[in-house]
């Protein structure tokens, strides 16, 4: 057998294989956004309006629609958090905005939480949402909604309920995407 050969078939006892590297744990920090944020909270939740019925907004937002969204918000002193990686990349975000315009709705606000895909199903949701709910209580806030899409959304229907939402009514088939009819779950959850 050429030299060559042999090195290529020989095959290193385990305790002399290279190791893979481990991966690294999921850690985040959640705070308030910044307007610097506003890029990457853009990136994400267009991802969501592209691909999936789980928002029913059909036309990408624009960074110009972030930034007066979020002064809007500010100037309510509404919560808005994102969780961001220990390299500072936002790996999701969460909002409260108020449910009507109408005066009387002050106290009501209706839930907003959307994660980038690879940082699902790790916990981060729950983090959010806890701390969405706290920040919104401290803000004198009263009640929560959450509207959810009927399909699609399985993963947020149960996070809004292990957090104590309870459905409170569906509308069916008011809204079209992706060339099928969809409907909707509201949840409301009482912060007093
Ligand atoms: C919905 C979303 C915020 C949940 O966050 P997450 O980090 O993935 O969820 P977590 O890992 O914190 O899990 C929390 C709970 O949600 C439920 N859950 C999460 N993903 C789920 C899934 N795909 N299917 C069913 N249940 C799911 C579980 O009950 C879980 O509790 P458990 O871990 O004790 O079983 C996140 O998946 C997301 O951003 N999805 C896309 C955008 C979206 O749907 N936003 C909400 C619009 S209304």
């Amino acid at each position: 057998m050429l030299e060559e050969e042999y090195e290529q078939r020989r095959v290193l006892p385990r305790h002399l294989r290279k190791q893979p590297e481990p991966e690294a744990p999921f850690s985040f920090e959640i705070r308030a956004a910044t307007p610097r944020d506003l890029p990457d909270v853009r990136e994400i939740y267009n991802y969501y309006v592209t691909n999936s019925v789980v928002t029913f907004d059909e036309d990408a937002m624009s960074l110009r629609e972030w930034r007066s969204k979020f002064a809007y918000l500010a100037k309510l002193g509404m919560p808005f958090l994102v969780a961001v990686s220990p390299s500072q990349q936002v790996l999701g975000y969460a909002l409260v905005s108020p449910w009507k315009q109408k005066r009387a709705y002050r106290y009501t606000v209706e839930s907003s939480i959307y994660l980038r895909p690879a940082a699902t199903g790790k916990g981060l949701g729950r983090a959010l949402l806890a701390a969405l709910i706290e920040r919104s209580r401290e803000a004198g806030l009263k009640e929560m909604l959450a509207v959810v899409a009927d399909k699609g959304a399985e993963g947020s229907l149960r996070l809004h309920e292990a957090f104590g939402f309870t459905e409170i009514g569906r509308m069916g088939r008011v809204g079209f995407k992706f060339d099928r009819w969809l409907g909707t779950v509201l949840l409301q959850k009482s912060l007093k």
